[in-house]
């Protein structure tokens, strides 16, 4: 008979602290989600994640939680932290120099930060100070955990995933320009998370006129992103649904431009558009966007190589005919989730993959 240790391991704290983070999910762009916990041989002494744009990081959050009895015991104890702490004054005071003047001893990080102001700083300053520092355990799920920051920050525009439900034939939509369901209830409410994750959230203006979407996170908690919609020609009527004041949105228009931001005008409305719009995301510090369709618009991301993660849910909804579902190259598929009657699949870009181990999710 096999014996199994009952000892917690690095790894089932930073697990702790990777789910903490993800408590901070949609709140924090475009911060990256991170948790920490503070651990005194073998127990949780303290514990906390990045809440809110702003408010203060997780190992403060982490500190802040170890009850005044239990205080002495800060410098014994080992910090797990998702990501290296901080080095710079930013809203909240640098992470690193905290840990060192609470006399931790001990500091476990699952991957390094990327940001120009961080970059091994962090680091530098807990290993010149003699803290003991690990670096890289539970690498790949605190990576996929803040792919949002590290995207911004390693290919300067935002993390981009794109959505659609297909029928059981492989199309779109019917040919009759008329708002068709695919998806089932269940991937519904899935999407209502999905939008609340994101900062931003867009499609195509046929999308818009056909299916007038509201395009609100209705999941019953978090903020909503930011809808864009490309009008070209401002075609769209005043009462159409993502004319209402529900969430801000960009209209992207060739005509005018208005204080405020609610038209957005863009000069090119040719193959710099989406590159020249993910810029103008980024500037306003919106670090990730969904891509809900039509197809034509998905085609144009996938074709100019702008996405990072596809997200396409099979029904089994025939149409006869139809407008054909876009069509993904050089993806790999990572995952697949059975959402009752539909199939979700997960894709991710063949050349830059965040391998999925068990335990990650979306
Ligand atoms: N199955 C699903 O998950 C799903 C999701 C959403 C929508 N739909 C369905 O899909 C259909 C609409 O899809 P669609 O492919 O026909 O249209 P679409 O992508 O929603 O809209 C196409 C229009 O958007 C503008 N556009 C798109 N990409 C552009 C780019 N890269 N640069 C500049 N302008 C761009 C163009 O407008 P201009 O020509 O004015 O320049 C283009 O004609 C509807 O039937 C809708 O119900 C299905």
């Amino acid at each position: 008979m096999r014996l199994y240790s009952l000892r917690m391991t690095h790894e089932d704290f930073m697990r702790r602290a990777i789910d903490l983070a993800y408590l901070g999910q949609g709140l924090v762009s475009p911060n990256p989600m991170v948790g920490a916990v503070l651990v005194h041989q073998g127990s949780i002494l303290g514990e906390g994640f990045h809440a809110g744009y702003g408010q203060v990081h997780a190992e403060v959050a982490a500190l802040q939680t170890v009850s005044d009895a239990q205080r002495g015991l800060i410098p014994e104890s080992t910090l797990y932290v998702s990501l290296e702490p901080c080095a710079h004054q930013g809203k909240q005071p640098p992470c690193a120099n905290r840990i060192v003047a609470e006399r931790i001893k001990k500091v476990v990080i699952a991957t390094l930060d990327p940001y120009k102001e961080v970059q091994g700083r962090g680091l530098e300053i807990l290993q010149q100070a003699g803290v003991a520092v690990e670096v890289g355990c539970m690498e790949q799920e605190a990576r996929w955990l803040a792919r949002r920051f590290f995207t911004v920050q390693e290919r300067s525009r935002p993390y981009i995933i794109l959505k659609w439900a297909q029928s059981a034939e492989g199309y779109f939509a019917p040919l009759s320009n008329a708002r068709k369901q695919l998806s089932n209830a269940f991937s519904m409410e899935l999407l209502h998370q999905w939008r609340r994750q994101e900062a931003a959230i867009m499609v195509g203006y046929k999308t818009a006129l056909i299916d007038n979407p509201k395009l609100t996170n209705r999941s019953g908690s978090g903020l909503q992103p930011l809808r864009i919609v490309l009008d070209r020609t401002l075609a769209l009527a005043t009462t159409h649904h993502l004319m209402q004041d529900d969430a801000a949105t960009w209209i992207i228009n060739a005509k005018k431009e208005q204080p405020g931001l609610k038209y957005f005008k863009q000069a090119d409305f040719g193959d710099k558009l989406l590159p020249n719009l993910l810029q103008d995301l980024k500037h306003h510090g919106h670090n990730s966007l969904i891509v809900e369709g039509g197809a034509q618009l998905l085609q144009a991301f996938i074709d100019g190589g702008l996405w990072d993660e596809a997200r396409v849910i099979h029904t089994p909804v025939t149409l006869g005919k139809g407008l054909a579902a876009p069509l993904l190259k050089d993806a790999e598929l990572m995952a697949q989730e059975h959402l009752d009657t539909d199939l979700l699949h997960v894709y991710q870009p063949s050349d830059r993959l965040i391998s999925f181990v068990p335990g990650m999710r979306l």
